[in-house]
């Protein structure tokens, strides 16, 4: 087992946002999301863990300004204050846009943000500056630790490991956590070479570099090789480079199903289930971030396309789409907003009746109503043009009470382990997706509940637990194979 206390866990976002009440007492709330969920798992398991992450709110960079570590509930927190522009270049105008944009395959697409001019500033002047702090406050945390080890989470940290090992040396054991697609290397080019091989470099000052998938392990091994000349062994999983050797695994993320069980039964979801029981027809649902990733407008365009061929399903089933805005200062992802807004109305316009509305439309953050969705769907549509795992598709198999079907882009992460019980579907193919989306609504009942049974077992055998657990495993083997 890895050393308890000496963990230290860093990320961008917070598990806690604090605030102010109107009495100027203050007071946070928990931060949503897959990886910050997951997160919370890795930090209960190793307790005393720190975690690092960026101050958001005005409150939290009071609270990165008290010195100490903030204790809530069982999370010891460190907030890193960022000066604003260089966290806007950061977040707004590199991560977001540019990596993820590149991760994803979403570049040459009319809507990608273009490179050049501002680029090389929101690298020295956002990126770098962000890390560097990042590497700083983590430094600090780790004096006076045994045995350190370091867990860096996600694109927003790239440069994290060579900063780090510039400030503290060799001497703490660094995973880095990966969780957005590693695409092949031909995508990567689409950057800049300072932009490319310096992650690149970067990452190979860890001793793990950790992905959700097989695939994305094997894209970033093939990248090392192809645009560093790195020395590669697939099969055993290792990079050598500069001197060093540094593990490259796969560990597949999931879900505390325990947690989603409960959150099923709560009052609010019970309260929510009425709205979404009384909608007409079968039940189709998404629940997404309004992410440009996520495919939403190809989704609607596929259900109209399966509304024009089989017009008898009309007035037969409502597609409940949860959006959640998302990013919303990166022009991309506001116009890509407005564009999810008009495709869920041209759909409605076509098809729509005084009794009848083909898409309810929701653009808010609704736990609560996004739970009672789950327990309810006949058919899931999880289309990503590519996703590092996609929790959606796991939360949901788990609590769906209806023999739900779940249709399942090859591009997410999650395909790698529900493909055999899900529709697959090509996220591009408007075709492909009315054909699953009719066959998922039409499939016979027996089908259905094998196919449900199957998915939520799947889950099961997988859980945060077991994701934790495996890292913690290879952790502990590596320090002793280079101890
Ligand atoms: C993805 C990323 C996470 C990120 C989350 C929410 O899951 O992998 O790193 O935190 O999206 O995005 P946000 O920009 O709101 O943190």
């Amino acid at each position: 087992m890895v050393h308890r206390g000496g963990m230290v866990i860093v990320s961008n976002r917070a598990p806690v946002t604090f605030s102010r009440s109107e009495s100027g007492e203050r007071t946070y709330s928990r931060g949503a999301g897959g990886l910050v969920t997951a997160l919370n798992a890795v930090s209960r398991r190793a307790e005393g863990a720190l975690w690092i992450a960026s101050a958001a709110s005005e409150e939290d960079v009071r609270v990165a300004r008290e010195p100490g570590v903030c204790e809530i509930e069982d999370l010891r927190i460190v907030l890193v204050e960022h000066d604003p522009s260089a966290y806007d270049l950061m977040y707004n105008h590199l991560a977001n846009p540019l990596l993820w944009f590149v991760q994803h395959g979403l570049y040459d697409l009319p809507y990608a943000p273009e490179l050049g001019g501002e680029t090389l500033r929101a690298w020295e002047e956002g990126y770098l500056p962000t890390n560097r702090n990042f590497a700083r406050a983590t430094a600090e945390a780790l004096s006076g630790l045994e045995s350190p080890v370091v867990l860096l989470h996600d694109y927003h940290l790239y440069m994290v490991p060579e900063l780090l090992r510039e400030e503290v040396g060799e001497e703490p054991l660094i995973s880095f956590f990966v969780h957005i697609p590693w695409p092949e290397p031909g995508l990567w080019r689409v950057l800049p070479s300072y932009i490319r091989e310096g992650v690149l470099r970067s990452l190979l000052r860890s001793d793990i570099v950790a992905f959700h998938t097989r695939r994305y392990a094997r894209n970033f091994m093939a990248s090392a090789a192809e645009l560093l000349g790195a020395e590669v062994d697939p099969r055993g999983g290792a990079v050598r480079w500069g001197g060093r050797e540094v593990w490259v695994r796969s560990y597949p993320i999931s879900i505390d199903p325990a947690e989603f069980e409960e959150a099923a039964e709560s009052p609010e979801v019970l309260r929510e289930e009425e709205y979404v029981r009384n909608l007409p027809g079968a039940l189709l649902v998404r629940v997404d971030r309004a992410d440009l990733s996520k495919n939403v407008v190809r989704g609607f365009r596929a259900y109209g396309r399966m509304l024009e061929l089989h017009p008898e399903m009309r007035g037969r089933v409502t597609f409940l789409a949860q959006v959640q805005p998302s990013r919303g200062d990166i022009p991309e992802y506001a116009a890509y907003a407005e564009a999810i807004r008009r495709s869920a109305g041209e759909v409605n316009e076509a098809f729509g009746t005084p009794s009848w509305r083909p898409v309810e439309l929701s653009m808010q953050d609704n736990f609560p109503r996004s739970v009672a969705a789950y327990k309810n769907y006949d058919a899931l549509l999880v289309n990503a043009v590519r996703d590092g795992m996609n929790l959606v598709a796991k939360e949901a198999a788990v609590v769906n009470r209806k023999d739900g079907v779940l249709i399942l882009s090859e591009n997410a992460g999650a395909h790698e382990e529900l493909k055999d019980n899900a529709l697959s579907v090509n996220p591009f193919d408007l075709d492909d997706q009315a054909a699953a989306i009719h066959r998922a609504l039409t499939m016979p009942a027996a089908e259905r509940a094998r196919r449900a049974r199957a998915l939520r077992e799947a889950v099961l055998s997988n859980t945060i637990e077991d994701w934790v657990a495996a890292q913690m495993h290879d952790m502990a083997a590596r320090r002793k194979a280079f101890s």
